[in-house]
């Protein structure tokens, strides 16, 4: 007898293709694409509770973590996280990123997994106003902060003033690199607004000026892969010329 599994899962992907037509037969083996069959194992490893490490945390993140911290070693802690102005309780592993924690515990998946090793600054939110990246900050350290993701800077009814700037000024092609680059904007305006310099201001007695060579030099921890940098650039420059609003 077919046992039931969560809708697709291996199995019941399985018993969806099962014919006695060879071509229907060969597309039950072949037209299923990876993502589909790596999601589908998951969840049957899941629900027959056999280890599929490979893909577990990104299909059943709760078992995953209680299997995982019971075989590593690995602990866990309750934390509650301000994410948005919004409280969260969670049990976490003590090793999990914040990254993990928005995307995996919170859903909150406008924050993007790049490099995962502080490198791209695709995870860049902001903690208490400052741009950092996700992929290399423990959430648990976390509680009592106030994170805003970029969920949090504006809805479609009220962008940002760097979210519409970026729409304005085209700014974005795929869009993967984009959440980031508008946190780490919004920081790094705020940063330039206290008087911070960077490598590349001549003179740090006075107050920097945004110029094209600033902006490019404050925001080069954020990678874009499409290489639309002169718009976002644009874009920034456009809303520190008249200041967020
Ligand atoms: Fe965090 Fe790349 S994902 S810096
Ligand atoms: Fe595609 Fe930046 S818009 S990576």
């Amino acid at each position: 007898m077919l046992t039931r599994l969560p809708l697709g899962s291996a199995l019941e992907a399985d018993a969806r293709f099962r014919t006695n037509d060879p071509q229907r037969l060969a597309m039950s083996h072949f037209g299923t694409n990876r993502r589909t069959f790596l999601q589908s194992a998951a969840l049957a490893g899941c629900a027959l509770g056999v280890e599929t490490p490979l893909i577990a945390p990104m299909t059943c993140v709760a078992q995953y973590s209680a299997q995982n911290d019971a075989r590593s070693g690995g602990e866990a802690m309750q934390v509650t996280l301000t994410v948005n102005r919004e409280r969260w309780s969670l049990v976490l592993d003590t090793r999990t990123t914040l990254l993990d924690a928005l995307r995996e515990h919170i859903g909150l998946t406008g924050t993007k997994k790049g490099c995962d090793h502080g490198q791209c600054g695709a995870c860049t939110v902001l903690l208490n106003g400052r741009r950092i990246n996700a992929c290399l900050t423990l959430a648990v350290m976390l509680e009592g902060d106030d994170i805003t993701t970029i969920e949090g800077l504006g809805a479609a009814s009220t962008l940002h003033p760097l979210q519409a700037a970026f729409i304005t000024h085209d700014g974005f092609q795929c869009g993967y690199c984009t959440t980031g680059q508008i946190c780490s904007a919004v920081g790094m305006l705020a940063e330039a607004d206290a008087g911070w310099p960077s490598g590349t201001t001549n003179d740090v007695a006075i107050s920097p000026v945004l110029t094209d060579a600033e902006i490019a030099e404050r925001m080069s921890g954020n990678l874009c892969r499409c290489g639309a940098y002169p718009n976002i650039v644009a874009a920034i420059k456009s809303v520190a010329s008249r200041g967020l609003e």
